[in-house]
């Protein structure tokens, strides 16, 4: 019987991800509950790193909190790793992201990075990826005509709310969450969605797939690569 609660195992590849990251460098950083174990985990190496980039407001404001200095991507050329949590992980590391809403910021840091460490715990482990409501960041002209091709797939797609309205992200778009698709071919799925028109980004990670996989298990960090 486990004696780890989920949240001991958030913190377990929170920890465990430390190792990654790179001496006098600046390291990539997500978002999410996860990734704030990490962030935590970050700030007991803070004199030994240059710094962060950051994908999201909630992330920049822990990092600054907590004496992290934050830099602007357009300011760092490339990154070693970058560090993220993940909806869904699959056996290849192709990965469904964007339950924060983090999910474009987090893209373009896993494009600029060399190599992406998803941190998770193992619940997130899937077959197939589709069960989690797949988020799309979409321009909100374009809400209603991507949920209409959404359905024309056969999933079921709706905007996301907050407080009863429309959630607007960091970038100032809205979040479509999909349900009832099987995304068996990721990279042919995230190559098709992202040029409808209006769709920011779609939440299928495979063209900017995770490189090393740390899942916190009952028995304790799994590392898969992939
Ligand atoms: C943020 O937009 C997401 O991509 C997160 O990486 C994902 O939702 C995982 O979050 P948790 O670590 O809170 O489960």
């Amino acid at each position: 019987m486990s004696t780890f609660s989920q949240d001991d195992l958030k913190t377990l590849v929170g920890q465990a991800a430390l190792k990654y990251v790179v001496k006098g460098e600046i390291v990539g950083v997500g978002t999410g509950s996860t990734v704030n174990k990490f962030i935590d985990a970050l700030a007991s190496i803070k004199d030994q790193i240059k710094g962060a980039v950051s994908s999201s407001n909630a992330s920049t404001e822990r990092l600054k909190a907590l004496g992290i200095r934050v830099f602007d991507s357009n300011d760092v050329e490339a990154l070693s790793v970058y560090i993220d949590g993940a909806d869904e992980v699959d056996h290849q590391g192709f990965l469904v992201k964007g339950g924060g809403a983090a999910l474009t910021r987090e893209k373009i840091i896993a494009a600029q990075s060399h190599q992406f460490v998803c941190i998770a715990d193992e619940s997130k482990l899937v077959q197939t990826l589709g069960k989690f409501p797949l988020p799309v960041e979409v321009i909100p002209m374009a809400v209603q005509r991507v949920i209409r091709q959404f359905r024309a797939m056969g999933g079921t797609a709706q905007v996301r709310l907050r407080d009863g309205v429309a959630l607007v992200t960091d970038n100032g778009q809205h979040i479509v969450d999909v349900t009832g698709l099987q995304i068996t071919d990721p990279l042919a799925f995230e190559t098709l969605v992202s040029q409808w028109p209006g769709v920011v980004t779609v939440g299928v990670f495979a063209h900017q797939k995770a490189q090393v996989c740390l899942l916190g298990t009952a028995q304790g960090v799994r590392t898969l690569t992939f």
